[in-house]
C-alpha cells in the first residue's frame, strides 16, 4: 500500500525535490507551504501528483485546520517530514525582536507543535523526520537565532523518542550542509555575498560542488521507509563532507 507523507514548506527548494522523489517512489504526497502561488507552481512542477494545503507552520490554528482536512481526506500518515523553515542572515548585534520571533516561531515553535497536533493521525509505525542544519554543531556568523532554533528542534528528538515509542513513532533527522536553494536569496544576503558562499563551499566541498535540494531526497526516503525502521534519533549528515 502507498504511504502518505507529509512535507512542511514542500514548495520549494529541499522541501520540492524531497516531494518529487518520493512521487517518483510511489509514496503519496502531501505539501504545505504559506504562499499561494509558491504552493500553485510547486503542484504545476509536480505535475499535480501530490496535494497541497496552505498552512502556516507559526499558526497553531492553521495547524489544527491542515490536521483536520487531511484526516478528512487520508485518514493517516505514515510519515511527517518537518521541514518548513527560514533562515534570515544577521549579526548578533542586529538581530532585532522580529528576526528573533519569526524565526523561533516557524523553525522550533511551529515544528514542536507541527508534531503535537499530527500525533493522533500518525500510523503506527510511523516515521518523522527534523530538517535541522550542520549550523548546531558548526559556527557560522551571521546564524544565531537560526542556530539556536535547529539546536533546539534537535533537543527534542531525544525525548519525544522516549515519550511516542508507545505509538510506534520514531523520531530521526537530516542535518543538512549549504545547500543551493532560494533559503539564500529569502535570507537577506545581497548577490555577491550568495555567490561567495555558494562558491566557497563548491571548492572546499570533498565533493567538488554545491549540494543541491535533491541530493536530500534519498535520505529522506530512508529514514522514512521501512529500512531505518530500528532507528532512533540518529542524524544523518549530508554535507559532502563539507565539516570534516
Ligand atoms: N538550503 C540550505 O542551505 C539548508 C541547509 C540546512 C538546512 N536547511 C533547512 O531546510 C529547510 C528547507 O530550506 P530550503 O533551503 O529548501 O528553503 P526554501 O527553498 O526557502 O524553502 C522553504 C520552504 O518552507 C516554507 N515555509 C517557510 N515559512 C513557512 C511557514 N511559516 N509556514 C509554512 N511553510 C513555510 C516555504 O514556503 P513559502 O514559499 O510559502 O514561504 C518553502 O516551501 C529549512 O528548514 C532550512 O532551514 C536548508
Amino acid at each position: 500500500m502507498q504511504k502518505n507523507i507529509v512535507i512542511t514548506g514542500g514548495t520549494s527548494g529541499i522541501g520540492l525535490a524531497c516531494a518529487k522523489y518520493l512521487i517518483d517512489n510511489q509514496y503519496t504526497v502531501i505539501i504545505t507551504g504559506r504562499t499561494e502561488l509558491n504552493l500553485k507552481n510547486a503542484l504545476k512542477v509536480l505535475e499535480n501528483k501530490a496535494t497541497g494545503y496552505i498552512s502556516d507552520t507559526s499558526s497553531l490554528e492553521d495547524i489544527d485546520i491542515l490536521v483536520e482536512k487531511i484526516k478528512i481526506r487520508f485518514k493517516k500518515i505514515d510519515g511527517l517530514f518537518i521541514n518548513a523553515g527560514i533562515f534570515k542572515a544577521a549579526g548578533f548585534e542586529d538581530t532585532t525582536e522580529n528576526i528573533f520571533d519569526q524565526t523561533m516561531g516557524i523553525n522550533f515553535k511551529g515544528a514542536f507543535f507541527t508534531i503535537q497536533k499530527f500525533i493522533p493521525i500518525l500510523n503506527n509505525p510511523s516515521s518523522i523526520v527534523l530538517n535541522t542544519s550542520i549550523v548546531v554543531f558548526k559556527a557560522f556568523k551571521n546564524t544565531s537565532v537560526y542556530t539556536a532554533s535547529k539546536a533546539a528542534l534537535e533537543s527534542i528528538a531525544k525525548v519525544l523518542n522516549i515519550e511516542l515509542t508507545q505509538k510506534g513513532i520514531r523520531i530521526n533527522i537530516i542535518s543538512p550542509g549549504v545547500t543551493e536553494s532560494p533559503i539564500q536569496k529569502k535570507s537577506g544576503m545581497d548577490d555577491n555575498a550568495i555567490d561567495d558562499l555558494l562558491r566557497h563551499f563548491s571548492e572546499t566541498s570533498p565533493i567538488g560542488r554545491i549540494l543541491q535540494p535533491k541530493d536530500i531526497a534519498p535520505i529522506l526516503e530512508f529514514l522514512l521507509s521501512k529500512n531505518s525502521l530500528v532507528l532512533r534519533n540518529e542524524k544523518i549528515i549530508v554535507d559532502g563532507g563539507t565539516t570534516l
